[in-house]
């Protein structure tokens, strides 16, 4: 037939478009531009080896008053990997002796010299007892090594209630820069600890940064690229722009895709350092009472757009119950009201789905609920090598009929 012996008649065209077809391949199925420049130019990504992680506290001694001898090891430089230790934390005193030097409120300045950074971390919270220990006992000599001017706030939530871990973050804020001119404001999940030194808990200057990039429970991967749980930090400034974060998630799930979004209708975006520096170990717990997953949270999702210039800082209502300096930490009791979808007198303090109790909290909630499983995988899976082989279909499709 005619046809199929012009395309013999031309084996170079064919040769050609073979070829462009298999660049085509190449290219998306590594990730497109930025992908390929990373084969080709082999960016610098940090290494390191965490199956040989220090100890957080190695070192630490040095840093003491009266001012320690000017020595090389001073202050201790980061040592990376530090090893996390998830089960039978210290009690709090144990913690204590071993951070002489935090103050009370779980407050640190570094001794012998002026910091430039100011962070407060603010840890929604509620009936966690051994969490928050591991936290404070990994948290505190984590921080003294960076050099960082700091102290650590839990915002503790009152009554039996659905817990909003969004509207705790709203009030940790507003309260903690009542305290002092914070320049940067961590909101930090009680069960994730930080797995290296080299991730400093300082902000970016002009955009959010989320720091929690690799979690062992994904597997040290972010779970889908707007991921904004865990552990994220904002400047005041950005904290106002984005007009704090919503008051309307009650339950467990949604609130943090909702501050994303948020960031991005302000015209920012979100920053995270390299996957090797943000590892995160979160530690394994059954689901908390009266933190059921929302119902509402993909209706709020879709209402973000409308609502996030009149839902979040400027309409935050509470009531500090008590503020009470401990060794480690602040601890703010606050009312933070009910759901008000709940009929009075009705608390969410049963746990009516068993399957529910056993969920780990602070997971992906952008994903949807479990019977949707296939826009899941979608969200999961890079969205280059779809649209990759898509392309390479159209292509393919186009050639032929060139050819015929
Ligand atoms: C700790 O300090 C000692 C002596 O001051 C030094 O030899 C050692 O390298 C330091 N360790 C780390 C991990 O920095
Ligand atoms: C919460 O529940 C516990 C036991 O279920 C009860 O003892 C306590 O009084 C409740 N607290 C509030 C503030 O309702
Ligand atoms: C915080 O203070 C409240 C009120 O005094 C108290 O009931 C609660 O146990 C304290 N929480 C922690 C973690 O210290």
């Amino acid at each position: 037939m005619a046809c199929f012996g012009r395309s013999l008649d031309s084996p170079c065209t064919l040769a050609l478009l073979v070829g462009f077809q298999f660049a085509f391949v190449l290219y998306f199925s590594l990730g497109g531009f930025k992908g390929l420049v990373s084969v080709l130019v082999h960016t610098t990504e940090p290494e390191f080896d965490y199956s040989r992680p220090h100890d957080v506290y190695t070192n630490l001694s040095h840093l003491g008053v009266p001012p320690p001898p000017i020595t090389e090891t001073y202050p201790p430089p980061p040592v990376g990997p530090v090893s996390v230790h998830l089960s039978s934390p210290l009690s709090l005193e144990d913690i204590r002796q071993r951070n002489p030097l935090v103050m009370p409120g779980g407050r640190y300045r570094p001794p012998d010299c002026e910091p430039r950074h100011h962070t407060a971390i603010v840890v929604p919270y509620r009936n966690r007892q051994t969490h928050l220990r591991a936290l404070l006992y990994h948290l505190h000599p984590f921080l003294q090594r960076q050099q960082i001017h700091y102290s650590i706030y839990i915002v503790q939530q009152w009554g039996n209630g659905t817990f909003n871990r969004a509207k705790l973050l709203n009030v940790g804020v507003r309260e903690a820069l009542r305290d002092e001119d914070w320049s940067c404001i961590f909101l930090h999940d009680v069960d994730l600890l930080p797995e290296n030194d080299h991730n400093t808990y300082t902000c970016h200057k002009q955009f959010p940064t989320h720091l929690s990039v690799a979690m062992d429970k994904f597997r040290y991967r972010l779970p889908y690229p707007q991921y904004f749980g865990g552990v994220s930090a904002v400047t005041p400034d950005q904290y106002m722009k984005m007009n704090g974060f919503p008051n309307q998630y009650w339950g467990w799930g949604g609130e943090d895709d909702d501050i994303a979004a948020r960031v991005r209708l302000s015209g920012m975006k979100i920053v995270r350092p390299p996957v090797a520096i943000g590892h995160y170990k979160m530690i394994k717990h059954k689901g908390d009472r009266g933190n059921e997953q929302n119902p509402r949270r993909f209706d709020l999702l879709k209402r973000t757009r409308l609502n996030w210039r009149s839902d979040g800082l400027n309409s935050l209502t509470y009531e500090l119950l008590s503020k009470q300096l401990e060794p480690l930490y602040t601890n703010l009791t606050v009312n933070i009201g009910e759901d008000p979808r709940l009929p009075p007198g009705k608390t969410s303090q049963v746990v009516r789905n068993p399957s529910a109790a056993s969920r780990p909290a602070a997971s992906s909630s952008l994903l949807p609920p479990p019977k949707k499983k296939k826009e899941k995988t979608a969200a999961v899976s890079p969205p280059h090598s779809t649209v990759g082989l898509c392309f390479c279909a159209f292509y393919l499709l186009c050639s032929f009929y060139r050819l015929v």
